[in-house]
């Protein structure tokens, strides 16, 4: 997976259309508790809160050295869809976007305000996937997956940026689902020849990319039921299994509690809200801090689109559940039913229930 600089700088060129540089902030608050100087890419703030509405329209753009598909569809938990959304109608070409049942409602209204047609189907990611690939065989629609060549080459401009503006830094951390983020940092610091070291994050609760880093070859993992969706990883691809043996540090695994607890320090130290992926990466820093002592490292914030009522919760000292069925919206209609204990949280709405 290697890029020279001209496909980075065709890459940048798309993604500028729509996306600003992010920026890449040092916070205090953070490198005293860390003992190290962290620098955090702010990729919660592009136009679709995530990092991954680059790949999208790289993806997109690509397809027009060709006759274009007449629509797109792919599965997602909702930022890889929102990416496919806004880069399809901005080429005019229709978008499905098949997510699983309980999937967050924000990201779903985001992905339809966005322009795409959004269908329910699925009790997990892989029946959505499965009815996504039904859908572009009954359609004639082009399937995307969320890792592909192009995708990296678009998020990569992430980590031209970051590493344009730091060439210096020691360890960059950033969240793996299914790689495009990690795969881009190792093509941009292997092509401007820097010496930072990569470190992936995963969850505890999907643990197939560690695990396949450490037996060097694919291996599924035994879950993948993450509250921190991004990384819901079940198999990695091959393709990006490789990329990341050939040019990462380490995989750190994180659990559910340092996670939330991740959201909550970067809230109180940025005041930026991340979603559980997004603050995977910062959770991993602290984690293994005691490496870092004096170090400049950078944290990649790879999204912040965490519905309300859950951010609200973790906000105020909970761990949420792998799969929230459709909190916000029945919270909102039955407010009273949120009161909890403080030991032991678990509300009448059952598939919402949150634990401490
Ligand atoms: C916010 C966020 N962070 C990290 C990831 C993981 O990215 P990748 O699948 O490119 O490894 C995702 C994937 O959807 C995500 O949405």
């Amino acid at each position: 997976m290697e890029f020279d600089r001209k496909d980075l700088e065709h890459a940048l060129a798309v993604v500028r259309r729509r996306v600003a540089p992010t920026p890449a902030y040092a916070w205090p608050l953070l490198a005293s508790r860390c003992g190290a100087e962290v620098i955090v890419k702010h990729e919660n703030h592009t136009p679709t809160g995530s990092f991954k509405a680059r790949g999208g329209l790289v993806f997109v753009d690509h397809l027009r050295s060709a006759a274009l598909p007449a629509g797109l569809v792919t599965a997602t938990r909702g930022n890889h869809g929102q990416s496919v959304a806004i880069a399809a109608v901005e080429a005019g070409l229709p978008a499905l976007i098949v997510v699983p049942e309980g999937n967050s409602p924000e990201k779903n209204a985001a992905m339809v305000a966005f322009g795409a047609e959004l269908l329910v189907k699925g009790k997990d990611f892989d029946e959505a996937r499965d009815a996504a690939a039904q859908e572009a065989a009954a359609r004639g629609y082009l399937l995307v997956s969320s890792f592909h060549r192009e995708i990296v080459k678009g998020v990569a401009t992430y980590a031209w940026e970051l590493f344009t503006a730091c060439p210096d830094l020691d360890t960059v951390f950033a969240p793996l689902g299914m790689g495009s983020g990690v795969c881009g940092l190792i093509a941009v610091r292997d092509l401007l020849g820097l010496r930072t070291k990569i470190v992936g994050v995963v969850a505890e609760q999907a643990p197939a990319f560690a695990a396949s880093f450490h037996n060097r070859q694919v291996t599924t993992g035994a879950g993948a039921s993450t509250f921190a969706d991004g990384l819901a990883c079940r198999q990695p691809m091959a393709e990006a299994l490789e990329v990341v043996l050939g040019g990462a540090a380490d995989i750190v695994t994180v659990s559910e509690d340092e996670i939330a607890q991740a959201i909550r320090t970067l809230y109180e130290a940025t005041h930026n809200i991340a979603e559980g992926a997004g603050a995977a990466a910062y959770a991993a820093l602290e984690k293994t801090r005691g490496r870092y002592q004096g170090k400049r490292v950078a944290v990649v914030l790879s999204g912040g689109n965490i519905d309300r009522a859950v951010a609200a919760k973790v906000l105020s000292g909970l761990t949420p559940p792998a799969a929230p069925a459709a909190p916000a919206l029945r919270a909102e209609r039955a407010p009273q039913r949120w009161a909890g204990a403080r030991g032991g949280w678990s509300l009448a709405l059952g598939a919402l229930s949150l634990r401490r």
